[in-house]
């Protein structure tokens, strides 16, 4: 299955009944696995767990840490663009490189890439001095 159809299947699962917005996230690991994650909302905290958190937290728990590269899926008028938390944590997994593929249902793509995303990341190397 390609990237961005795993991200449209698990859009679907998403829990959103606070915003009504669903997004779906697939991404690939060494292995040629993919993981996958939708957005989870909750009642305390609205804006709940992205779906990038998602996908990245189903890598981590197949014993993968390093993201190949990603696709973000929602029914936007334009492909969403991860929040800034999320490029964060997507830094802390890929290279500035890595590809990420944002798309609407509709079938309107941008793609990019984690560095476009998050530049001048904070990294563990800014802390050599502590
Ligand atoms: N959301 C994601 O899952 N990923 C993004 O890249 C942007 C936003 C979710 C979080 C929340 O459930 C809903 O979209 C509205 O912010």
């Amino acid at each position: 299955m390609s990237l961005i159809d795993a991200a449209r299947r698990v859009r679907e699962t998403a829990y959103a009944p606070y915003s009504g917005f669903k997004v779906g996230a697939a991404l690939r690991a060494p292995s040629g696995r993919i993981y996958a994650g939708c957005n989870v909302e909750n009642v305390a905290y609205p804006e709940g767990t992205c779906a990038e958190a998602g996908a990245i937290a189903a890598m981590v728990a197949g014993g993968e840490t390093e993201i190949t590269e990603i696709c973000v899926i929602a029914d936007s008028p334009h492909p969403t663009p991860p929040c800034g938390g999320c490029r964060q944590k997507l830094a802390e997994f890929a290279r500035e490189g890595t590809p990420v593929l944002l798309a609407t249902l509709d079938g309107e793509t941008l793609a990019t890439t984690v560095g476009e995303l998050l530049p001048g990341r904070f990294a563990a190397g800014h802390m050599d001095r502590a």
